[in-house]
C-alpha cells in the first residue's frame, strides 16, 4: 500500500476552512468539492490511457484516450457522496457504483447496508470515495468488496488519515496482490476514544449533509 498526502498550498487552505467548526454545510460542501478536484488530480495519476492518432489543423500527431474499461469511480454512502462530482470533474466518463457503509459506534466495525456495483470487475480501475480514513474498517472492508469482484487497481481518496487507520490497512492488506494507494490531503496525529480523528474535522457526514438520529 502507498500513501500520498499532496503537499500543496491551495490544499492546505481549502482543509483548514473545512477542519474550522465555524464552517457551514453549504461551504463545508462546496469547498469537499473544490479539495476533491485537486486530491483527484494526484489520485488519476496512474489511469489507464492508450495513445490514439488525431489532426490538429496544423498537423496529424499523436495523444492519449483513457483506456477501457471505463474507472469505476465508488463514494462510500453516506459522506462519500459529498466527494463524488468533485471526483466527476477530472472522470466525467467514469461510471460509478456505490457502497453503503456505516460504522457501527460500539464496536467501530463497518457494517455493509447498501451495494450497487457491477458484478465483474476484472480489469478495472477502482476509485474509491472515503472522506475520513479513521479506524480503517470501512476503507478495508471496501477494498476487499472490490478485489473480490476483480478489481485490479485502486485507490482511495480521503480528506483526511489517522496513522492508526492506515497502519490498520496495511495490515489487513497484506496478502493482497491488488496494488493500493491511498491519497489525502492530511495525516493527522491520532484517533480519539470515539475513533475520532484528531485534530479532525468531527463527522464529516454530519457537516455535509446535517445530523441524523
Ligand atoms: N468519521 C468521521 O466523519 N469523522 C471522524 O473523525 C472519524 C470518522
Amino acid at each position: 500500500m502507498r500513501t500520498q498526502v499532496v503537499d500543496h498550498p491551495l490544499v492546505a487552505h481549502k482543509l483548514t476552512a473545512l477542519r474550522d467548526e465555524n464552517t457551514d454545510s453549504p461551504t463545508f460542501r462546496s469547498l469537499t468539492d473544490e479539495l476533491v478536484t485537486l486530491l483527484a488530480y494526484e489520485a488519476t495519476r496512474e489511469v489507464r490511457v492508450h495513445p490514439v492518432d488525431i489532426v490538429t489543423p496544423v498537423a496529424p500527431t499523436t495523444g492519449v484516450k483513457l483506456a477501457a474499461p471505463k474507472p469505476l469511480v465508488v463514494p462510500i454512502l453516506r459522506a462519500g457522496l459529498g466527494m463524488l462530482d468533485g471526483m466527476m470533474r477530472l472522470l466525467p466518463t467514469a461510471e460509478v457504483g456505490f457502497l453503503g457503509m456505516a460504522r457501527d459506534e460500539e464496536t467501530l466495525e463497518a457494517v455493509t447496508y447498501a451495494e450497487r456495483l457491477p458484478e465483474s470487475l476484472v480489469g478495472r480501475q477502482c476509485y474509491v470515495l472515503d472522506p475520513m480514513l479513521a479506524t480503517g474498517g470501512t476503507l478495508a472492508a471496501a477494498i476487499h468488496f472490490l478485489t473480490e469482484r476483480g478489481a485490479d487497481h485502486i485507490t482511495a481518496v480521503c480528506l483526511l488519515a489517522s496513522p492508526e487507520g492506515c497502519a490498520r490497512l496495511e495490515n489487513e492488506l497484506a496478502g493482497l496482490d491488488t496494488p493500493v494507494t491511498i491519497v489525502t490531503a492530511a495525516m493527522d496525529e491520532r484517533l480519539n476514544e470515539k475513533g475520532y480523528i484528531v485534530p479532525g474535522l468531527g463527522d464529516a457526514g454530519d457537516r455535509l449533509y446535517g445530523v441524523v438520529g
